[in-house]
């Protein structure tokens, strides 16, 4: 059979049978490279024999996971390792991908394990290795990049929790194309994913982020996998935050945090204390409180409100949605009768923590109005809800959780949507209520009383 050429996007693997500059579905430019069809075989014995069957008489396995004993890796998962499941883990390079799945792997008796490697030498590894755990640990390490090699290890090995780093470098000698060309990382990733489910072999495959911050180039093996990670961390902060984008045995909005010290990763098991500074009584400061995943985590939200220099004024945000901001600025001029229009705004949720919850809104214009007026926020005050267009305070979720830990952390007072469902207050955490961003403006600017 005569192989045919076409042109695939290597961003999200559209298929054309000519070259074309833009993909008509993912939209990026200048994506398209040449591949040859292969005439892959179907093996005519592996006719399915499975019938269709009600849904309660499928016998529901409880699932054995594997425990990694790192909490905060195994919490994202969804309570640890599902056996013969498939992981992406993708971050940029130097996050530290490698660094957290050689301590998950140190954690697994050693005839379990293999950590695979296309990226470094076997004495890069080991170095690293010894860097964080000296000789009090071992693993066993395999640097190959040739898939069927792989799998004559893995078949003869069996293990229960396979490293691959990374798919990329994988290739198939079956398959034409370079390592990290779109049909190969797509038959790779599907050829270790049926070797996986076969075996009860849970696989993690390392995946590179695309210039864009895409995880792992191809969309499409985000769609083979079980579940898909993203580590990611600022590179002027320690901190590190493993986030869960597709999860097929739990939920997707965990997090967990990691903090990178001289000795490889920490876990952080109270996040809220170290994205809070010394909440020093400064201009421009407000402290809330966000939900990650189940998790209430304080943050503390920074605004600088300063003269513009230039006839457009800037507006930048870091860690906070900048058309969020955009909104809160026009309603903050709508309703409070405040001046942008030849102000730069700055927004920073200090930690280098992205944040995405909506109920810190009130906290970010607090923080906006008290840079403003050069006023400052009461120390002990904690502030949660979101605003709408019409400047009304939003009730959120989990206030109880959000108002426990405040508490937990010390805090006296919290501001909060007056629908909010709480009855959970003790004596020595006070609540405000507040139903506008005017009301909100007075009593923490204006009125508040503490004793
Ligand atoms: P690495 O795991 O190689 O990142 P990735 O696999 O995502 O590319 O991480 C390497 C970085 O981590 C490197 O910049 C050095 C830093 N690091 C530490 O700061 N402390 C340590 O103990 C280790 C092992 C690495
Ligand atoms: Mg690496």
């Amino acid at each position: 059979m005569k192989n045919k050429i076409f042109y695939v996007c290597q961003n999200c693997g559209y298929r054309s049978a000519k070259w074309i500059g833009k993909c008509p579905s993912c939209e990026s430019w200048n994506s398209f490279t040449e591949e040859i069809s292969v005439d892959i075989k179907k093996n005519k014995n592996s006719l399915s024999i499975e019938k269709p069957q009600l849904i309660s008489q499928v016998k529901a396995d409880t699932i054995n996971r594997y425990f990694s004993k790192i909490q905060e890796f195994d919490r994202v998962l969804g309570g640890g390792i599902v056996p013969g499941s498939v992981i992406l883990l993708g971050g940029d390079p130097g996050i530290g991908k490698s660094t957290l799945l050689l301590q998950v792997c140190s954690q697994f008796p050693i005839e379990d394990c293999l950590f695979i490697s296309g990226e470094e030498s076997k004495q890069q590894i080991s170095m690293r290795f010894r860097r964080i755990y000296g000789d009090r640990k071992d693993l066993e390490i395999f640097t190959e990049t040739n898939l069927e090699e792989i799998l004559n290890v893995l078949k003869t090995k069996n293990c229960k929790f396979v490293i691959i780093d990374s798919i990329q470098s994988v290739h198939s000698d079956q398959i034409d194309g370079l390592p990290g060309s779109i049909l190969q990382i797509r038959e790779c990733a599907s050829k270790l994913t049926e070797f996986a489910k076969q075996s009860s072999t849970a696989i993690v495959l390392v995946g590179h982020i695309t210039k864009e911050g895409n995880l792992a180039g191809p969309k499409l093996l985000e769609h083979i996998v079980d579940v898909v990670l993203q580590f990611e961390g600022d590179k002027h902060y320690s901190y590190r935050i493993l986030r869960t984008l597709k999860n097929r045995f739990g939920s997707t909005n965990e997090i967990g945090i990691f903090e990178m010290g001289d000795r490889g990763l920490m876990e952080i098991k109270n996040p809220s204390d170290i994205f809070l500074n010394n909440l020093i009584n400064t201009p421009g400061v407000a402290i809330s409180c966000a939900m990650e995943g189940t998790r209430p985590l304080l943050v503390e939200v920074q605004a600088l409100v300063s003269n513009s220099g230039y006839s457009y004024p800037q507006r930048n945000s870091n860690g906070f949605d900048m058309k969020r901001l955009q909104l809160i600025l026009a309603v903050l001029e709508k309703k409070l009768g405040m001046n942008f229009g030849n102000r730069d705004v700055f927004v920073n949720i200090t930690g280098g923590l992205r944040v995405d919850d909506t109920a810190i809104d009130l906290a970010v214009s607090m923080a906006i109005i008290s840079s403003y007026f050069e006023t400052i926020i009461p120390q002990k005050a904690i502030v949660i809800g979101e605003v709408g267009l019409t400047g009304e305070i939003r009730s959120v979720s989990h206030i109880d959780s959000r108002i426990k830990e405040a508490d937990k952390m010390g805090f006296q007072i919290v501001i909060l949507p007056k629908l909010s469902s709480s009855k959970d207050f003790n004596k020595s955490i006070k609540p405000i209520f507040v139903e506008t961003l005017n009301k909100a403006f007075e009593k923490i600017f204006n009125s508040i009383k503490y004793n």
